[in-house]
C-alpha cells in the first residue's frame, strides 16, 4: 500500500488538513466530503495532464506563466465562476503550481466575499511552500505580489504522482525552497539534504519524495502556525529572499524564483560569514548541496551590482525603511537583522557575481 500522510495546520479560527500521497487527486470529493458545486482553476499546461483526474467539476483554464499572474486573469476567473453559476455554497479548487494557487486563492477570497477554497499543488514549490500558509495574490506592473489577501484553504491535496511530469528545472526550483526550509529548521531535513545519497528527482523512489515533501511542509507549518499574520518568525521564510527578489527583478524574471533563491541562500551564508555570525564552511556546504540539485550558486555577471543594490533598497521601502536580512548562525539557527552595513552587502554581491 502506498503511503499517505495527513498533517493538520491550525490558524486563528480554524484548521485544515494537508494530505500528501500518491493518486489522491481522484479522491478529492470523497476525501473532503464536498457536496456542493466545484470549479477547478488550472493552467494550460496542467489542465490537459491532470484535469480529468477530477470528476464532476467545472473547469476554468488560464494561460501558464508568472506574466499572467495579473488582475486581468482574475477578471477572467470571476467571469468563469459567474458563468458556472457558482454561489457561496460552492468550492474553488486550484490545480497547478504557485501561480494558479495564488490566483485561484485570491479569486476565492474575493468572489462573493469568499467561497470555499482547496489547493491541489502540482509543483514541488507549491507543495512545500506556496500552498501552505494562506497567502494569495497577484502581481502589478509595479512589482510582484502587490495585491493579495489571506485566504486559508479548507484542505491541501498534494498528489506526489503529479511531480513525475514536472520539468527538471521546475523540480530544481522547488528544491531551493526545500533547502531553505532545511537551513531554517536544521535537524532531520537538513541531515537528509547534506547526505551524499540525498539525490532527489521527480523519478526518485516514492517513499523518498514522500518523506522529503512532508518534512519540508512541516517546517513551514510550524512557522505559519506560530506566526499566522507575519509579525515575527514568519520572516525567517525570507531567508535568501532579499537577494533573490533583487536578482529576479534585475534579470527581468529571466532567472526563476527558485534559482534566485539558490543564489540568495549562498549570499545569505556569505554575508553571515563576513559578519562573523557563521563559519565560512557553511557557505561551502550550501553550495555543494545546491549544485547537487542542479541549482546555480553564482549571480550572473550581466546583472549590475548597482542595480541589485537599488532593487534591494526598493524592497527596503516596502519594509518601512529598513533593509532587513535573515542571517544564519548555523543550519537550524537563523535570525532577522536590520543592522547590516551596505558595505557588507556590496562585498557579498561582488564576491558572488561571476
Ligand atoms: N502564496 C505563497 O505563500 C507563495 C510562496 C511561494 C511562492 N509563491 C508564488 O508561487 C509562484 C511560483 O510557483 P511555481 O514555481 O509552482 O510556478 P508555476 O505555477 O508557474 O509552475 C511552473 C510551471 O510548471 C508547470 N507545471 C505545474 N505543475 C506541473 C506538473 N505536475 N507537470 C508539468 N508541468 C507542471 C506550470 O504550468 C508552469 O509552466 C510565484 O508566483 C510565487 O510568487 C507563493
Ligand atoms: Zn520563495
Amino acid at each position: 500500500m502506498t503511503q499517505e500522510t495527513q498533517l493538520i495546520i491550525t490558524y486563528p479560527g480554524g484548521s485544515y488538513p494537508v494530505v500528501v500521497g500518491h493518486y489522491v487527486l481522484g479522491r478529492l470529493r470523497n476525501l473532503l466530503n464536498l457536496s456542493g458545486p466545484v470549479v477547478v482553476v488550472t493552467d494550460s499546461q496542467v489542465g490537459p495532464l491532470y484535469g480529468s483526474y477530477l470528476t464532476n467539476v467545472s473547469m476554468i483554464t488560464i494561460p501558464t506563466g508568472e506574466q499572467y499572474k495579473t488582475l486581468e486573469t482574475i477578471q477572467t476567473i470571476y467571469n468563469g465562476l459567474l458563468a458556472t453559476g457558482l454561489d457561496r455554497g460552492g468550492t474553488v479548487v486550484a490545480l497547478g503550481g504557485g501561480v494558479v494557487g495564488d490566483m485561484a486563492g485570491f479569486a476565492a477570497a474575493t468572489y462573493m466575499r469568499g467561497v470555499n477554497f482547496v489547493q491541489c499543488p502540482t509543483t514541488l514549490l507549491a507543495m512545500v511552500d506556496a500552498s501552505i500558509g494562506g497567502k494569495t495574490g497577484v502581481d502589478l506592473p509595479q512589482g510582484k505580489n502587490l495585491v493579495g489577501a489571506f485566504k486559508q484553504p479548507t484542505a491541501v491535496l498534494a498528489d506526489l504522482s503529479t511531480l513525475q511530469t514536472l520539468p527538471p528545472a521546475e523540480f530544481a526550483a522547488g528544491m531551493a525552497e526545500v533547502v531553505k526550509h532545511g537551513l531554517i529548521a536544521g535537524g532531520e531535513l537538513w541531515q537528509k539534504l547534506t547526505e551524499q545519497t540525498g539525490q532527489f528527482t521527480p523519478q526518485s523512489p516514492m517513499a523518498d519524495l514522500h518523506s522529503l515533501v512532508v518534512q519540508a511542509i512541516e517546517v513551514k507549518r510550524n512557522i505559519v502556525q506560530a506566526d499566522p499574520f507575519e509579525q515575527g518568525q514568519r520572516a525567517w521564510l525570507n531567508l535568501g529572499h532579499t537577494f533573490a527578489h533583487a536578482i529576479e527583478q534585475v534579470s527581468e524574471y529571466v532567472v526563476r524564483h527558485g534559482e534566485a533563491v539558490a543564489m540568495g541562500l549562498v549570499a545569505a551564508a556569505h554575508l553571515s560569514a563576513y559578519l562573523e555570525e557563521c563559519s565560512p564552511a557553511l557557505q561551502t556546504q550550501i553550495e555543494t548541496i545546491l549544485t547537487r540539485f542542479h541549482l546555480p550558486i553564482r549571480i550572473p555577471a550581466n546583472l549590475p551590482t548597482q542595480d541589485l543594490l537599488t532593487a534591494m533598497r526598493y524592497d527596503k521601502k516596502k519594509a518601512a525603511g529598513q533593509l532587513r536580512f535573515v542571517l544564519l548562525r548555523e543550519a537550524g539557527e537563523v535570525f532577522v537583522t536590520s543592522e547590516v552595513p551596505e558595505t557588507a552587502v556590496l562585498q557579498t554581491l561582488t564576491h558572488l557575481i561571476s
